[in-house]
């Protein structure tokens, strides 16, 4: 070992998987955005919490920085580790910890994956609702680490709901036990939810008691085709009133095109514009009461075409539309903005930013897709092959800037659910007021005194 600080590291922890091979350095130095070229010092895979400890306090005598890392699925760059940091995976810490049936309460160390964590609930009759597409690979420790969302918030909310308590090594290396699990707890600062979402600045996860709940009652999976963008909000408040939703999704025309060319298989025939799944509780009165809605929805001039699942691989086939998007677009490493806004908000708002977006953007594929019922869109722009990364990242960043104005004017988030990282730190001001980012700065620099903890990520 070349490195001198890694050799004393290596001492304090002869255990302590350590690699500094350069494929080693690339796969755990990046997450899905592959905007930055990865280049970590090392990358220590530690075993237990005492390790982990070990590894901080180790960074803070040589000023090394750490970025903590779960399954690197992130989409803003909150785990990109460019600058000669210390990957710190989560990877190997991957257990259940206990079960407790009288709270219902699942304790997991921070390096299970979602899936996992989902087996782990089911596995005892419960279910741990917060759901999205990369449950296979993203891990709960980075879920709590940006407050991840998905599909099911519309019903369930988002991971902090959650999240009952937190094991985590804060910036000096000291163990925080956060909240214990409990359901009532009136005692001060809730430093719980002040790690949730602060995507590795304040502290490394290592772990959390997660609550369960019971499995939802049988579910209906529909696919809407909608000819217009008015119709989007004008049907979900139709479906909600009427249905019990688990989930409320859209995507457009764009959007299927590609998760087709991926091999999925179309289930509406015809060119509509847009596209809604949606899932609700399906008793027999909510069988009626959907068809009632759909009737309605048609005559009304909301709704184009129609299909419900009939079986539980339609179900999925149905799904696989709406959740296959974000793979078909990877090859083309999409510019994503990942916004939300108050569902009362958007009908105004979204007519802006189509026009906005069709001035900025006449040359560019834009893909749009999301969780409309929780006012949370996903904006996937495409790179035209002509144009290189840098000329088309420019380009996508003025236009950010653009609908962070927008955003602004309409109380809405330049994050929904992504989190900042390194992409959208710049646009932080939009969301956030100065007194607001100065306290967070201050609160960082309690957790943290040496900024250590993923330098340069949500501030910059
Ligand atoms: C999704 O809703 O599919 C995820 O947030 C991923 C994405 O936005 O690409
Ligand atoms: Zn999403």
């Amino acid at each position: 070992m070349t490195d001198a600080r890694l050799a004393e590291l290596a001492d304090r922890l002869p255990n302590l998987r350590l690699l500094t091979d350069p494929a080693d350095l690339e796969h755990y130095g990046r997450d899905w955005t592959r905007r930055w070229t990865p280049k970590p010092l090392a990358v220590v895979l530690p075993g237990d919490v005492a390790e982990v400890q070990v590894i901080v306090r180790w960074a803070n005598a040589y000023g090394v920085a750490l970025v903590p890392s779960g399954g690197r699925t992130g989409l803003s760059g909150g785990a990109v580790a460019a600058n000669g940091e210390l990957v710190l995976s989560l990877e190997r810490m991957n257990r259940v910890l206990g079960f407790d049936a009288v709270d219902r309460t699942l304790s997991v160390q921070a390096g299970m994956t979602l899936h996992a964590v989902h087996e782990a609930a089911q596995s005892h009759g419960l279910i741990y609702p917060v759901d999205f597409a990369a449950r296979g690979s993203c891990s709960i420790g980075g879920n709590i680490a940006t407050n991840a969302g998905g599909i099911r918030v519309i019903r369930y909310g988002n991971t902090r709901e959650w999240i009952a308590g937190l094991t985590v090594v804060a910036g000096n290396g000291e163990l925080l036990q956060l909240n214990r699990g409990l359901i009532k707890n009136s005692s001060g600062y809730d430093l719980r939810h002040l790690l949730i979402g602060s995507e590795g600045t304040l502290g490394v996860v290592v772990e959390a008691t997660l609550r369960l709940t019971d499995p939802p009652p049988p579910s209906q999976v529909m696919l809407l085709a909608l000819p217009n963008m008015d119709a989007l909000m004008e049907v979900f408040g139709l479906f909600r009133s009427r249905l019990n939703l688990q989930a409320f999704e859209f995507f457009t025309d764009v959007a299927l095109k590609h998760v087709l060319a991926h091999g999925a298989q179309r289930a509406i025939e015809g060119e509509h514009p847009y596209y809604v799944v949606t899932e609700f509780d399906a008793d027999e009165a909510a069988q009626d009461a959907a068809l009632a809605a759909f009737e309605q929805g048609v005559d009304r001039g909301w709704i184009s075409d129609g299909v419900i699942a009939q079986s539980e691989a339609q179900a999925a086939a149905l799904w696989r539309l709406r959740e296959g998007i974000t793979e078909s677009l990877a090859p083309h490493r999409p510019y994503k903005n990942d916004i939300s806004l108050r569902i009362s908000a958007l009908p105004l708002f979204l007519h802006e930013i189509h026009q906005l977006l069709g001035r900025e953007y006449p040359h560019f594929e834009v893909v749009w897709f999301g969780h409309i019922g929780d006012g949370n869109l996903h904006i996937n722009v495409l790179r035209p092959e002509a144009l290189s990364d840098e000329d088309f990242i420019a380009q996508c960043e003025h236009v950010t800037k653009l609908l962070a104005a927008t955003l602004e004017r309409h109380g809405g988030s330049i994050s929904a659910e992504h989190g900042i990282g390194l992409v959208k730190r710049a646009y932080l001001r939009s969301t956030r007021s100065e007194a607001e980012i100065a306290l967070m700065r201050g609160v960082r620099q309690v957790f943290d005194p040496k900024g250590l903890l993923n330098p340069g990520k949500l501030f910059g």
